[in-house]
């Protein structure tokens, strides 16, 4: 039996990973902004076979509430399997390169409110000593380009951070798992052009519950973009800063 909690459960990638976990022994407790979507999410999710459904309705920018939801999802579900932090926002890098506020915001969303979740949820699985923290950060964190980098500094450090939770919790039998997808095709990248490299939320998700099964650290999601970024990220920095990315 798995206790399963998804903090921005409204997402394409994480409502199709909740789906995979569906069976009667399993417990999933869904927090999102979104109540509608919530219920409807939820309703899905009972058909395809969960013990039990929850949902809280919860805006993550709310960031100094962040302590209060943490100990609400405890109290629902007596202890956490794993947990799969999901939400986020992709802004326009030219409008928030005019908008310091706007940039504010989304790093409040984007790194901030996510820090203080994983900090709060480390405590308690150090307490717990088992179970499986995932965090849905970016290859965009990889490397600082020109076209996303107030979005890709909080993807790397998130990345960083939770490379640090590794690091502090490795006695402790806890999975730190940092997500790390390519282009996919949801809400979220609605007004992008598609090509090759694009693969649909099913396929993230699947990847996120195998690299879970096999206790990986770090997942490139779909796998070719390790190589891509191996690549990017070997480009010396003189050559780098003159390409247009
Ligand atoms: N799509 C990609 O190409 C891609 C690539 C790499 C990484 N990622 C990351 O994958 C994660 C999931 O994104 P997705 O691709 O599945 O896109 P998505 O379907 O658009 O999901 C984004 C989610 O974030 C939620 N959200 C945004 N601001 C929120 C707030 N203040 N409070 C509560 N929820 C909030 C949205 O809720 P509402 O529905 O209420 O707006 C939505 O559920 C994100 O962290 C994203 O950065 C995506």
């Amino acid at each position: 039996m798995s206790k399963i909690l998804i903090l921005g459960a409204t997402s394409a990638i994480a409502e199709q990973f909740a789906r995979l976990y569906a069976c009667s022994e399993n417990e999933v407790l869904l927090v999102a902004r979104n109540a509608d979507s919530l219920e409807e999410i939820s309703q899905d999710l009972n058909v395809r076979g969960y013990s039990k459904t929850s949902s809280i309705s919860y805006d993550f920018s709310d960031v100094e509430k962040a302590t209060n939801l943490i100990k609400q999802c405890y109290e629902t579900l007596g202890n956490i399997d794993i947990v799969l932090i999901a939400f986020g926002t992709l802004p326009d890098q030219n409008e928030v390169s005019l908008d310091s506020n706007a940039m504010h915001k989304e790093i409040l969303l984007n790194y901030n409110s996510i820090v203080i979740l994983l900090n709060e949820l480390a405590n308690l699985f150090e307490k717990q000593k088992n179970g499986t923290i995932a965090v849905i950060s970016s290859v965009a964190g990889d490397r600082g380009r020109q076209s996303n980098y107030v979005y890709g500094s909080a993807k790397g450090g998130i990345s960083i951070f939770m490379q640090g939770l590794r690091n502090r919790l490795a006695g402790y039998n806890i999975q730190i798992l940092t997500v790390k997808p390519g282009f996919v095709i949801t809400p979220m990248t609605d007004s992008f052009e598609k090509g090759l490299l694009w693969v649909g939320p099913d396929k993230i998700a699947r990847d996120i519950k195998k690299a879970i099964n096999k206790k990986k650290d770090v997942l490139y999601t779909p796998w070719f973009w390790w190589w891509i970024m191996l690549i990017i990220r070997f480009i010396p920095e003189k050559i780098f800063k003159k390409m247009k990315l």
